[in-house]
């Protein structure tokens, strides 16, 4: 880690600001972060700090107003198939398909498999691998929130994009739902080898899942603080040697003072 050559995703002096009457938010102050290949990276921070905001110019929802947003050296322009990203809204999917062809449909409009018949092998293939293939035939109404998560996992993934963005992901689910899909997570990105940039809330698991935790300051301060490297080797549970440690530098660095909380 650490070398050019795995560099996936480069921002390079990102600044982004939003007007309102009369004030001017400067949600990304002049940010670099480098994302490297295969890596796992957290965005952590209060609410309205920004993460939302740089998850979308990585994606190429939106644009910086200064500054470059990179993957492999190119210019991102728009959303591709190769940054696919996943939203914590559980109505991610169409409502009138079942869970298959919510699967399949992507597919079929990028031309992936050959077929019809290909493409649902293909999507068949991603239910398994989220562990959700007993639901093929349902819809979305009739799967629980954290089903239908794993069904938008599903359907990013088939498209075998090189990065997965989530957008907390996980932030709707009950507690027990969230370690089950975080557990999940961790074996789909030893599996494909994706790489992952999860915006969160939770320090906890940020802290679980990630190698890099890039830790954003209070809303309008512009931006990425610190990233830290994630000195705990996996598998990694709450409470292991070292956890409280690095949960503290976190902790301190978010500098939760009520008065700092908008
Ligand atoms: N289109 C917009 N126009 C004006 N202000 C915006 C716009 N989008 C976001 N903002 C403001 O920019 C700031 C950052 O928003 P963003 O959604 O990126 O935060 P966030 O860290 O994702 O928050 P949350 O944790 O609540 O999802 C917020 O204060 C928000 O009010
Ligand atoms: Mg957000």
């Amino acid at each position: 880690m650490g070398n050019d050559l795995n560099v996936t995703i480069r921002l390079k002096s990102v600044s982004k600001y939003y007007h309102r009457s009369n004030e001017t938010l400067s949600v990304l102050d002049n940010i670099d972060l480098d994302i490297y290949q295969g890596e796992v990276l957290s965005i952590l921070g209060p609410s309205g700090c920004g993460k939302t905001t740089l998850l979308r110019q990585i994606a190429g929802f939106d644009h910086p107003h200064s500054g470059s947003v990179l993957m492999d050296g190119q210019e991102i322009m728009k959303p591709e198939v190769k940054r696919m990203m996943i939203f914590q809204d559980f109505n991610q999917l169409f409502p009138w398909k079942t869970v298959i062809q919510n699967i399949a449909y992507p597919l079929q409009i990028n031309r992936i498999g050959d077929s019809g018949a290909a493409n649902r092998e293909i999507a068949l293939n991603y239910l398994n691998l989220v562990e959700l293939s007993g639901f093929a035939d349902s819809y979305p109404h009739q799967l629980s929130g954290g089903m239908k998560q794993k069904a938008a996992m599903a359907r990013a993934l088939a498209l075998n994009p090189r990065v997965l963005l989530m957008d907390e992901p996980f932030g709707s689910l009950d507690a027990l739902t969230r370690l089950s899909l975080q557990n999940l997570l961790l074996k789909v990105w030893l599996e494909t080898g994706v790489t992952i940039v999860l915006v969160t809330h939770d320090i906890q698991e940020a802290i679980i899942l990630s190698d890099r935790i890039a830790v954003m300051g209070r809303r309008g301060s512009g931006g990425i603080k610190k990233v830290i490297l994630n000195p705990l080797p996996r598998p990694r549970t709450a409470g292991v040697e070292g956890y409280s440690e690095v949960y503290d530098q976190i902790y301190s660095l978010l500098d939760l003072n009520s008065e700092n909380i908008s």
